[in-house]
C-alpha cells in the first residue's frame, strides 16, 4: 500500500472533526473526499499529507508509520514524494509563474526541470503568462499555477483540494482530465471536490456528511 490512514482522528478543542478514518490507497488509486463545508475534508487532507498531526491513529506511507518521522523526514517526503493543490494556491508574490513551479526543484535541488515547467504550464492554458507576477493573474489562473508546480517532480501522491473551483466548465474539464492521468501513470490521487464528475471516477471515497452525526 501507498498510503493508508489507520483509526485516524482529529478533535480542535472540543470539536471531533474526524473520528477513526480508515482508508487504505494503492499505487494507480484514486480517493475522493466529499462533504459539505466544514465537515472535515481539508483537515482530512492535511492529515494524509502529513501537514498536520493526527490526534489519535496514524498515517502510513509505503507500509510504514509517519509518526516517527522527523521534521526534517517529514519535509522531505513532503517535498519528494507529494504535490499539493491546495484551495489557496499561496504563490510567492515576488516570483513569475514560471519561477512559482520551480520552487519545488529549487526546494530539492533539482536542475533542468524548466524545460518540464515550461511543458506543464502549456498544458494548463497559460503559455502566454510565464513571466507574469502572481497579482496579474485571475484567480482560476493562479490555481492552475499551483497545478502545475504540484505535478512538476512526478510526485506519487497528488492531494487536490476543491482545484476545480474557480474554473469554468472547460477549465475543470481539462484539469479533471490531466489529475486523472495521474493513476494511470501509477501514482495516487486524493482529492477533495463536490464536482459529481470527478467523485465518480474515484476508486475510493470517503464521505464525510455522516461522520459527525
Ligand atoms: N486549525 C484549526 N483550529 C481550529 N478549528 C479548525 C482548524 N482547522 C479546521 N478547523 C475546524 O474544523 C472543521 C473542519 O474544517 P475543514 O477541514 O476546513 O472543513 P472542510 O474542508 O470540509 O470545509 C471546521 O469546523 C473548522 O472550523
Ligand atoms: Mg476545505
Amino acid at each position: 500500500m501507498l498510503l493508508q490512514a489507520v483509526n485516524l482522528s482529529r478533535s480542535f478543542g472540543r470539536d471531533d472533526i474526524l473520528r477513526d478514518i480508515c482508508l487504505d490507497l494503492a499505487p494507480g488509486q484514486s480517493l475522493a473526499i466529499t462533504g459539505p463545508s466544514g465537515s472535515g475534508k481539508s483537515t482530512l487532507l492535511s492529515l494524509l499529507g502529513l501537514l498536520l498531526e493526527p490526534t489519535s491513529g496514524e498515517v502510513l506511507f509505503e507500509g510504514k508509520t509517519t509518526r516517527t518521522l522527523s521534521d526534517d523526514q517529514r519535509s522531505r517526503l513532503r517535498n519528494r514524494s507529494f504535490g499539493f493543490i491546495f484551495q489557496n494556491p499561496q504563490l510567492i508574490g515576488s516570483l513569475s509563474v514560471l519561477h512559482n513551479v520551480l520552487v519545488p526543484a529549487r526546494l530539492a535541488r533539482k536542475r533542468g526541470l524548466e524545460g518540464e515547467a515550461r511543458r506543464l504550464l502549456v498544458t494548463l492554458g497559460l503559455s502566454h503568462r510565464l513571466e507574469h507576477l502572481p497579482h496579474q493573474l485571475s484567480v482560476g489562473q493562479k490555481r492552475r499555477v499551483a497545478v502545475a508546480r504540484a505535478l512538476l517532480l512526478e510526485p506519487v501522491v497528488v492531494f487536490a483540494d476543491e482545484p476545480t473551483n474557480d474554473l469554468d466548465a472547460e477549465r475543470a474539464g481539462q484539469l479533471g482530465e490531466l489529475l486523472y492521468q495521474l493513476p494511470g501513470q501509477g501514482r495516487a490521487l486524493v482529492l477533495v471536490t463536490h464536482d459529481r464528475g470527478l467523485v465518480g471516477r474515484a476508486d475510493h471515497t470517503v464521505d464525510l456528511s455522516e461522520a459527525r452525526a
